[in-house]
């Protein structure tokens, strides 16, 4: 870590950008996770963000060939605003100002599998995180890092329990309220049997759909097909 890059951080951390809630406040990510992107981070390297904030601020700070993904002209405006005041330099960033479920598609075809760093802090509701994630998955290079922000919501935490589970991804470090994961392997989309936290998580809805179909063959009196049922189930017919 250059003494540039802590001072700079916490210059951010101290002074920080309201770039959010009409510019009156910051949902900002924790400290512990900036601190690791600032010290992680090499110049050159390239990074890629949904959403925006004191994060986008660190990547420019820190020379990134960065994309940020914010479908906030305001937000945007903000930011441009802050590093302005602060001498800070966006020549390396590159903003699309669009919701990331309209831009990742295209961008993940185009693009080529590059990417050193992946933070996800756009959206949070169902399903965004993921389509965050599937999109950026083709984008990062092996090795690479992702950073999923907000594990304390449902969306965020099921991703980290899925990633945490595929031998394609590598458990790095747990944050305050994120998780960072390296991608060490190309798969990432195959059919729920070969996901291990997929067929877990399947058992208890599965088995209660057998239940409630042998229950509405017993209120039938369809015993023959219910015999044939259980023993397909048993693997003994
Ligand atoms: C929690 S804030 C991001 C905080 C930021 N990482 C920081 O360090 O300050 C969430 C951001 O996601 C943006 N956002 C909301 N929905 C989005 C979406 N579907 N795609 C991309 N960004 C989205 C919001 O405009 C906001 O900038």
């Amino acid at each position: 870590m250059t003494q540039r890059g802590i001072i700079q951080l916490d210059e951010i951390l101290l002074d920080p950008p309201f770039v959010h809630r009409n510019g009156t406040g910051v949902w900002g990510l924790s400290e512990d996770v900036l601190r690791y992107i600032d010290n992680t981070l090499k110049p050159g390297d390239k990074t890629l963000e949904t959403g925006a904030g004191m994060s986008t601020i660190l990547f420019a700070v820190r020379s990134s060939e960065h994309t940020c993904i914010v479908p906030s002209e305001q937000e945007i405006h903000l930011i441009r605003a802050y590093c302005r005041r602060k001498n800070i330099s966006l020549d390396h960033v590159h903003f699309i100002a669009d919701y990331s479920q309209n831009v990742l598609p295209s961008l993940a075809r185009e693009r080529s599998e590059d990417l050193d760093l992946v933070l996800i802090d756009g959206g949070h509701g169902y399903p965004v995180p993921a389509i965050d994630w599937f999109y950026t998955v083709p984008m990062l290079k092996i090795g690479g890092v992702v950073i999923i922000d907000d594990v304390q919501l449902w969306t965020g935490l099921e991703l980290k329990r899925f990633l945490a589970n595929e031998d394609a991804w590598k458990f790095v470090r747990d944050f305050s309220r994120s998780t960072a994961y390296a991608k060490v392997g190309q798969e990432y989309a195959r059919e729920w049997s070969q996901q291990p936290y997929i067929v877990r998580k399947s058992r208890l809805p599965q088995m209660l759909y057998q239940l409630r179909s042998a229950v509405g063959l017993i209120l039938k009196g369809n015993f023959s097909e219910l015999a044939s049922k259980v023993r397909k189930y048993l693997a003994i017919g």
